[in-house]
């Protein structure tokens, strides 16, 4: 049993509200955050702060941020020993952003993949805190001395751009922040879209049948996954660049089972798409089936959910604003 929890290593991720959670999050994110939970002090958040910068509808907001928590806690996580919190609830978020920002470079926040893609997406609503997301980001994650930032392979180039601003700032002041290295998955980094093997799965996608959400049906699940996109030849073998839909499929399937790519191919040998696509719907069903079961049961008792994120709040809060206060008197605001 740790009983120096002084010495344990930091975790701290976080998702966007700003949509239902999907297989992608959960393969790419929350799956390893319950995996990696027992050897590390956790914080995991709601990002509510970062979801705004697309326009959100408030009382779809508040309900999502809800949604996620029980969700949280029915893919695994333990609110006793994880600080689950609302990343509003936390003021420190926002006062360190601001400080960060200031040792932000106009440059690099130019070249991010995610900026450049939403505010395509977005052109009528290029604000500022889509463009300084990074640096809320930062905040998010050495406000907590994090070492471990498990993530998908989308959010590593933030978490490279949060290392780069923490050793900017390091250089300048002195030790400050922990420098945090990314955690990302082997299998599951990049779920693509059953619809469009080319694009990532995401909770914008429009395609029917493209992105399978945590809480679908069965009968959805299924049946998107009878529909997904494969390619014209007929072995299940793994091939990213030339057979993206059955390489993807393989990926959600190794993912949930924990069967090697080559296990898969042997079972598979003798057998077409079809059979494999019902295998992996099965599968996705009955891994998704406790979590949607248990996100039912908690979504009932709002007022342990409320216990849960006040807790949270309180318990990220004080780590934060012990970071925070380092921060502010390195910089020399008055004490
Ligand atoms: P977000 O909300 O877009 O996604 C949440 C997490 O899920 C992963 N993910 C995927 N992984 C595999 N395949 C997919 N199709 C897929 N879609 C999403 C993402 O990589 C991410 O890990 N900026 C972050 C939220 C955030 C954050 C943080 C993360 C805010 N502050 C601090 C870590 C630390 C975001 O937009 O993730």
């Amino acid at each position: 049993m740790e009983t120096n929890t002084e010495a344990r290593k930091i975790i701290l991720s976080g998702i966007q509200p700003s949509g239902k959670l999907t297989l992608g999050s959960y393969l790419g994110a929350i799956k390893n955050w319950a995996e990696l939970a027992s050897d590390y002090d956790c914080y995991f958040m709601m990002a509510d702060m970062h979801a705004i910068t697309v326009r959100q509808d408030p009382a779809t907001l508040r309900a999502t941020v809800l949604e996620q928590i029980a969700q949280y806690i029915a893919c695994g996580l333990d609110p006793d020993s994880c600080a689950l919190f609302i990343q509003s609830q936390v003021p420190a978020h926002a006062e360190l952003a601001w400080v960060l920002s200031c040792y932000t470079m106009f440059g690099e926040l130019s070249r991010m993949t995610q900026f450049k893609d939403k505010s395509a997406k977005n052109e009528e609503n290029i604000n500022a805190g889509l463009f300084t997301y990074p640096a809320l980001m930062a905040a998010d994650i050495l406000l907590y001395q994090a070492d471990l930032v498990p993530v998908g392979d989308d959010q590593k180039q933030h978490v490279e751009i949060c290392r780069d601003i923490a050793q900017r700032f390091n250089g300048v002041y002195g030790d400050t922040f922990k420098i945090p290295a990314p955690f990302i998955p082997k299998v599951g980094a990049r779920i693509m879209s059953l619809q469009d093997p080319t694009a990532k799965m995401s909770k914008s996608d429009t395609a029917a049948g493209g992105c399978i959400y945590l809480l679908d049906k069965a009968d959805d699940i299924l049946r998107a996954f009878k529909r997904a996109v494969t390619d014209s030849y007929t072995a299940v073998r793994y091939a990213p660049a030339v057979k993206p839909g059955v390489s993807n499929l393989m990926q959600i399937y190794s993912s949930v089972t924990g069967k090697t790519f080559t296990e898969i191919e042997d079972e598979f040998e003798s057998k077409g798409y079809g059979d494999f696509k019902l295998a992996v719907g099965e599968a996705v069903i009955e891994t998704l089936r406790p979590i949607r079961e248990k996100t039912e049961e908690l979504l009932n008792n709002k007022d342990y959910l409320a216990e849960i994120y006040r807790a949270g709040a309180q318990k990220a809060g004080y780590a934060a604003n012990k970071t925070l206060r380092k921060v502010y008197k390195r910089v020399g605001f008055v004490q």
